[in-house]
This record gives structure tokens, C-alpha cells and sequence, in this order.
């Protein structure tokens, strides 16, 4: 009766009687503690002092009630909210919430907010500056005010390409649990995306090359993700890939693509740039993660492109891979699983 009691309760549970000794427990206990605690006691098992206090309270004076309670196992640290409630005979039903999800979502959102704050203060405070300039030692100055006011619609276009950087990584983010359904040609998408593109990369001398791009290549997917995807991606490689140099775009397939499992559909972004250097590589699709070298700090970037991209790649059950040689050229690499 007590088995099938606890086998029906979602959370990891036991009972303790009043002698401190673990009765019965559910698979849940096993899970979280590694092994059944049946016949142990309980005050070897909870040695944290609110919560064996919120458990002593309850098998002595049948006092519930609840504390939280850390336990650190072969998955990591958790966190949990337990449980002690008193069901007569001196008994106690102790069960574990874990936490941990609620605990990391709210430390990424605080961190969130901070870099968002501190993205805008620094063009904010460059602005506010300027009025005051503007206002007061450069009044007469007209050549001044033009550089000044030129300065300040570059700060105000960061800031509004920055919001609406945000905005499109909270649309994925969104919907990244459901699937897109249409089927798209990304050699059409890639094509198009270079098209838009061409100004940029004639302004800076650069040249494409594409193979594969004549062919279909269909995925499913969503055709305004999927662009902004390569457009960052594209766009990536023309800011840090240098003038006068080569952007190579290819497309191909492959039979079986191990981590997805099944055959996939490989788009490949590689720039003849400086590269970067290894220790980034992993936090690159980090929000607002910049590698601050002199290089690229003046190319007023918020960090925000490949997190769009890694979100994106991520709704459509694919994967990213990134590799650089400094001094040679960074690869973006998109493996998208293809449709049989
Ligand atoms: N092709 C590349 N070659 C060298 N470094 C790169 C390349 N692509 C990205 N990076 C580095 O990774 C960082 C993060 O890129 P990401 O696209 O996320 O942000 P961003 O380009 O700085 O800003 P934006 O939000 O405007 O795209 C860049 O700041 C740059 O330092
Ligand atoms: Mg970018």
C-alpha cells in the first residue's frame, strides 16, 4: 500500500519513522542519492542544518515544513527544495523538489539584464556627452557639430541595431522548441543572402566563392531564420576577414553525419581573416561575447550575431561546428539534418 503510495508521487520521496530510520523509499530516492536508503538514518543522510532541523521538527512535534537542501552527486551540484511533512505516528514524509533549473534560469537572467545595461550606458554616456558638448564649448563650432553629430547617429544606430538584435534572439529563443515545417532551398538562401551582401563586400574588396550553390539543397526549416543565420554568418566573415580577400561558401552533403546521426546537409562559411584564437572558441556563441583584440575593436559589434545563429542552428535540430587557424582563416560550419 505505502510502495504504491510512493511509486505515485512524482518527486523523489521516503519515510522516516520516529526513530530516524528511513522506511520506505521511490525510485526517485535512488536516482537522486545514488542508492535506496531504506534501513538508514536519516541524520547521517541530511547533514545540512536547516534542513535537518525542518526534519527533526516534524518527528518530534509533527511540525511541517521545509528548507532548502544541496546535494551534490555524480550529475553535479543540486539544489533542493525539501519537504518534511508529518503523518502520525511519530512518522514523516520527506520528499525532494529539484531547483537547480529555477536557481541557473534566474542567475542568467540577472546576468542578462546586467549586460544589457552595460551595453547601453557606454553609448548612452558617449551621446549625453555630446549634447552637453554641443551645447556648451562647441556652439559656434559648425565643423565640430558635424563630427560630433556624425559620432552620435553611429552610438544611436549601435544602440538600435542592438535592440533589434535582442528582439530577434528572444523570437527565437521562443520558438526554439517548435520545429519549423517548411522546406527550404539553402543554396537559394545563401545566394540571396550574398546578393544583399554585395555592397558591403565591394566596398571592402572582397570576393566570393561559392561552390555548390546551383544546386537544391532542401531542408526543413524557416526561411527568415535560416537567412539571418547565413547573413550573420556572411556578414562575420566580411568584418573580420580582411579586404582583398576570399570568402568561401560551400554546400554538400554528407551520408552520415555522426552526432546527428543521420545523413545531413553541410553549409560551410570560411574566411582567409586573422582568426581566432583557440581559448575564445568555445564561449564565441556566448550573448555579447567579443574578442577584444585591437583588431576588432573598432568594429562596433554587440556579440549578439552568433548567439542568434547558435539558436537558430539549435531549432533546427542541427548543429554549428567552429574551427580557426590564426593567421589563416576562421570555418563556420552548419550541419542541418536532411530531410529523407
Ligand atoms: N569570421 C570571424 N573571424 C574572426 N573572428 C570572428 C569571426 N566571427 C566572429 N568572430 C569573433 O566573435 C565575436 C562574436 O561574434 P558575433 O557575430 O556574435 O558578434 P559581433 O560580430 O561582434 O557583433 P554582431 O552582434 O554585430 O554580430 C566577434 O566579436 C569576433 O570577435
Ligand atoms: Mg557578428
Amino acid at each position: 500500500m505505502i510502495e504504491a503510495l510512493l511509486k505515485g508521487i512524482p518527486l523523489p520521496t521516503m519515510i522516516v519513522g520516529s526513530d530516524r530510520i528511513v522506511t520506505h523509499t521511490n525510485a526517485g530516492i535512488s536516482e537522486i542519492f545514488g542508492r535506496d536508503l531504506a534501513g538508514e538514518n536519516v541524520v547521517n543522510l541530511i547533514r545540512q542544518a536547516q534542513a535537518s532541523a525542518a526534519i527533526e521538527a516534524c518527528l518530534d512535534n509533527g511540525r511541517s515544513g521545509a528548507a532548502r537542501f544541496v546535494l551534490s552527486n555524480h550529475s553535479g551540484e543540486h539544489s533542493f527544495q525539501l519537504s518534511a511533512g508529518a503523518i502520525g505516528n511519530g512518522q514523516a514524509v520527506i520528499s525532494f523538489e529539484d531547483q537547480t533549473r529555477h536557481e541557473e534560469d534566474d542567475a542568467m537572467r540577472r546576468d542578462f539584464v546586467a549586460n544589457i545595461s552595460h551595453e547601453l550606458r557606454t553609448p548612452l554616456t558617449s551621446l549625453m556627452g555630446f549634447i552637453e558638448t554641443l551645447r556648451g564649448p562647441a556652439r559656434g563650432d559648425t565643423d565640430a557639430q558635424d563630427r560630433f553629430l556624425s559620432i552620435m547617429e553611429r552610438e544611436a544606430e549601435r544602440m538600435s541595431r542592438m535592440v533589434s538584435d535582442l528582439l530577434s534572439l528572444s523570437r527565437v529563443e521562443v520558438d526554439e522548441r517548435v520545429r519549423p515545417r517548411d522546406q527550404v532551398d539553402i543554396s537559394g538562401v545563401l545566394r540571396s543572402v550574398i546578393a544583399t551582401l554585395e555592397g558591403k563586400m565591394s566596398d571592402a574588396d572582397i570576393t566570393v566563392n561559392a561552390t555548390n550553390l546551383e544546386n537544391a539543397f532542401i531542408v526543413q526549416g524557416d526561411r527568415d531564420q535560416l537567412t539571418q543565420l547565413f547573413l550573420n554568418l556572411i556578414e562575420n566573415a566580411i568584418k573580420y576577414g580582411g579586404t582583398g580577400k576570399t570568402i568561401h561558401v560551400s554546400l554538400s552533403t554528407i551520408a552520415r553525419d555522426q552526432p546527428l546521426r543521420q545523413p545531413a546537409i553541410k553549409a560551410e562559411i570560411r574566411d582567409e581573416g586573422a582568426g581566432i584564437d583557440p581559448l575564445h572558441l568555445p564561449r564565441l556563441t556566448e550573448r555579447f561575447y567579443r574578442v577584444d583584440d585591437h583588431r576588432n575593436r573598432n568594429q562596433g559589434g554587440t556579440g549578439l550575431g552568433l548567439a542568434i545563429v547558435k539558436h537558430i542552428v539549435k531549432r533546427h535540430r542541427g548543429r554549428l561546428e567552429i574551427s580557426s587557424k590564426q593567421e589563416v582563416g576562421s570555418q563556420f560550419t552548419v550541419f542541418f539534418p536532411q530531410k529523407s
